[in-house]
């Protein structure tokens, strides 16, 4: 295994266990002597803030402002001087990135279409490419089950309906993103615990070959 760090990054629908399987990478990644920084988006920081109050609809925002800030925070989430993603890179750290800009060409592309996202993201040069995308699949049904057996109140959009819809758009914007050379894992997320880490772990063995 080479040792130079890699920017990673999880997509998945709802109850997929991204968070877990984040977690887990990261230890497997540090017993085998890499240095590992867990982040996410939205960023904690001012920008990320920002739209979580719009997320949680204590301010109003068209989805092309919302589609912006989103950009932008990923932006300053790359760029920040003390905890960017390109200082930790250049520090030699792995970096592990819930959500990027998949999430906004999924949520935000359905509403603007796949082209005004793109431009907002796929062309600035601020905004890394991964090295790699582990999208953790879990059929609708799946989804469903495991949010219900959390005991969290299932939200609004956490219906069959939104989930089949935003797993085909996400399977649609790979195929494009794969056009453009990007490396996509689609990884079965039913199993347990255990089962699906072992097939991340192999998905993520290619990029450091
Ligand atoms: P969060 O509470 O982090 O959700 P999750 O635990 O499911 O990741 O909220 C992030 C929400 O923001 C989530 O519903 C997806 C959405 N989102 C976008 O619409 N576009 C984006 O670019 C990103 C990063 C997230």
């Amino acid at each position: 295994m080479n040792k130079d760090p890699k920017f990673i990054v999880f997509e998945g629908i709802d109850g997929a266990g991204k968070t877990t399987q984040i977690n887990l990478l990261c230890k497997a990644l540090e017993k085998r002597g890499f240095s590992c920084f867990v982040t996410a988006e939205p960023t904690d920081m001012p920008s990320g803030k920002a739209i979580r109050r719009a997320l949680a609809k204590e301010v109003d925002k068209t989805p092309l402002e919302m589609a912006e800030m989103f950009a932008r925070d990923r932006e300053l989430h790359n760029t920040d001087a003390k905890a960017g993603i390109e200082k930790m890179l250049a520090d030699g750290t792995t970096v592990i990135c819930d959500r990027y800009y998949y999430s906004s060409l999924a949520y935000q592309g359905t509403v603007l279409g796949y082209d005004t996202v793109a431009a907002l993201n796929l062309d600035n040069p601020n905004i890394r490419r991964p090295d790699i995308c582990i999208f953790l699949d879990l059929t609708p049904e799946k989804s469903l089950q495991r949010i219900g057996g959390r005991g969290e109140k299932t939200e609004i959009y956490e219906n069959f309906d939104y989930l089949t819809r935003t797993r085909k758009t996400f399977f649609e914007i790979f195929d494009k993103l794969r056009q453009r050379g990007e490396l996509i894992s689609v990884i079965d997320a039913d199993g347990d615990v255990e089962e699906v880490s072992t097939r991340i772990l192999a998905a993520v063995a290619d990029i450091f070959k």
